[in-house]
This record gives C-alpha cells, structure tokens and sequence, in this order.
C-alpha cells in the first residue's frame, strides 16, 4: 500500500537498484551514499548480513565515487559493541583501501556516545575512511563536533530525526535551526570536508553566504539530502556549483526509515492517504 511513496524515498530493494540510482546521479553530477535499510538487528547473524551487504556495496559503488551510510545497530551494536567493532571495521577497511568513506549515522541519543567512541576508534586505526553524524539538536553537539574536528574527522550535520528528550534536546524547532547555523559555521570553518546535510533553504543560503563571505572553496565541503526530497533545491545547489551528495536507501527493511520521513513533514502523510484511494 506504501509503495506510491516508498518508491520516492528508496531506490528499491536490491543493491541493482541502488547503483542504477547512483549511476543515474552521478550523470547529475551529484555524488551518492548508499544505505542498506535495517536497524537494531536482534542477532549476530544478521549483523554479519548487514556487513556482507555493505561489503558487496562498496565494492560495485566505489568507482562512482559513492559512499556508504551504516547504523550501528544494523551492525550489531544492541547485540555485541566488539562484533560491531568489528563489523565496521571490515567496512572501513575495504572503504580506505578503495578510497571511499563509510558514513555512520547517527541514532537516538542512547547511541551517541557509543557511535562516536567507534568513529573516533576507526578513523585513528585506519587514518581516515569514516564520518561521524552529528545532530543539531543535541545539547553536546557543539562539543562533539569540537572533538571530532581536533582529530580531523569529518562531519555530516544535521538536525536529528529522533524524538528526544528535553533534558538532552532542544525542545523548539527555533532553537534547533538557531544551533544548526551556529554548527555550520563552526564546521565550515574548523571542519575536514565537513558535510551540511538538510532541506532546509534558510540553513542552506547561511551556509552559502559563509563560504562565499570567507571565500571557502566549493571542494572544501559538500551539501547532503535525502533521495526524493526537495529535487529543485537539489537543482540549485549543483546549478550553483557546489557539491552534493545524496544518501539513497535501499532494502527490505524501509518501515523505520519510512516512518522518520513521513513524521518530518505531514504533507506526506496526506499524499500517502490520496494514494490509498486512489
Ligand atoms: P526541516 O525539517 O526544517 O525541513 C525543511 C524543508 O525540507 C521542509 O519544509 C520540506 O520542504 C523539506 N523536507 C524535509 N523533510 C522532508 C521529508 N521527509 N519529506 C519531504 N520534504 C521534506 N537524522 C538523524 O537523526 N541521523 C542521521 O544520521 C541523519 N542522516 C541524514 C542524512 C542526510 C543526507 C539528510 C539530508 C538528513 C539526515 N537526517 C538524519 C535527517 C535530519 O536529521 C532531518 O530529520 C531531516 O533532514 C529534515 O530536516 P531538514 O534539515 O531538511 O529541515
């Protein structure tokens, strides 16, 4: 029944479909980042799935310049934090050794600390080949991105797709864009190929006002968004010049993913309902 919009946000079910996605983009000139669909696996075989999936990933995706987007859960992380060590680590590996760059989202803030412990493991292990995903609407997130940009790991911002708690979250969406643009300057300015990831015009236009008023040059960082979300933005950032890479899903296990984007704007749960009765 979700098909009508599961097919705008997922690229479909197989890896095939991915790369057909990602060639497709890159005749663009956007960049790609697959995410195998999946997360908070409940046994070890499953994880060592997810891994396999990414490793077939990243071995056919690498020569389009994409990357890969992965969640520690999907690796294991619920299960064991060792076996999902070691289950990014084969990831990385194979990423530095082909050049590309395993991304790790970022998941609710039960995770947070756990997450970054990882990437801060793997960049230092391999000298490179993560980015750590860092959300605006945390409270720590200032002093995250502070660490991560002292060790020179890169960063994904955005603001965070999780409902949270006041205690670790701003509450208002005001306070959330407010620090968003106080973290895109703080990461443009400090960051390592730091990447401004939202839909957002008003966060987009800051962000390019700043690199244009200190003259940062457009291969110093680059632009993310979601497959099937706001295509004429999408349009303008590449007519402009700049970089962007969008993060395309794919896989069986969509629900949880699917549920985040229609809680993210309710235009699309009204254009699921019309669908229905189609
Ligand atoms: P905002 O929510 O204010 O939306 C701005 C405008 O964008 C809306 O008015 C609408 O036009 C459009 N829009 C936004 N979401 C839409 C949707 N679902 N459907 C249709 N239109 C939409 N979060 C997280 O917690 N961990 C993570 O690892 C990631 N990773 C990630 C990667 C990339 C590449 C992106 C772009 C986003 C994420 N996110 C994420 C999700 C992020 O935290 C956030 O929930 C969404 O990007 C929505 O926030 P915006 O910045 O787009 O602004």
């Amino acid at each position: 029944m979700a098909r009508p919009l599961t097919t705008r946000f997922i690229a479909g079910l197989t890896l095939a479909d991915a790369v057909r996605v990602a060639s497709e983009l890159k005749r663009s000139e956007m960049l790609a980042s697959l995410d195998y669909l999946g997360e908070n696996v409940t046994t070890l075989e499953e994880a060592a799935a997810a891994r396999e999936a990414y490793l077939a990933a990243i071995r056919t995706v690498y020569p389009l310049h994409a990357s890969v987007s992965m969640k520690v859960t999907a690796l294991g992380l619920d299960i064991s934090e060792e076996a999902c060590r070691a289950n990014t680590d084969a990831l990385v590996r194979l990423a530095c050794d082909t050049g590309t760059r395993v991304e790790l989202d970022m998941e609710d803030s039960t995770y947070t600390d756990r997450n970054l412990k990882i990437v801060h493991e793997m960049h230092e292990k391999h000298g490179g080949g993560v980015r750590a995903v860092i959300q605006a609407y945390l409270y720590r997130s200032e002093q995250d991105i502070i660490d991560l940009c002292e060790h020179g790991i890169p960063v994904r911002l955005c603001k965070g797709a999780y409902k949270e708690a006041p205690s670790v979250a701003f509450p208002k969406k005001a306070d959330v864009d407010a620090n968003f643009l106080k973290l895109t300057d703080l990461l443009l300015e400090r960051g390592s190929y730091p990447a401004i990831a939202t839909h957002d015009d008003a966060m987009l236009n800051h962000a390019l006002a700043f690199v244009r008023e200190r003259h940062i040059r457009a291969d110093r960082f680059e632009f993310q968004m979601l497959y099937g979300v706001r295509r004429d933005l999408q349009q303008r950032v590449i007519k402009e010049g700049y970089r962007l890479r969008l993060y395309v899903p794919y896989g069986a296990a969509w629900y949880p993913y699917f549920m985040r984007r229609l809680a993210e704007r309710p235009a699309n749960v009204l254009f699921l309902a019309k669908s229905l009765f189609k």
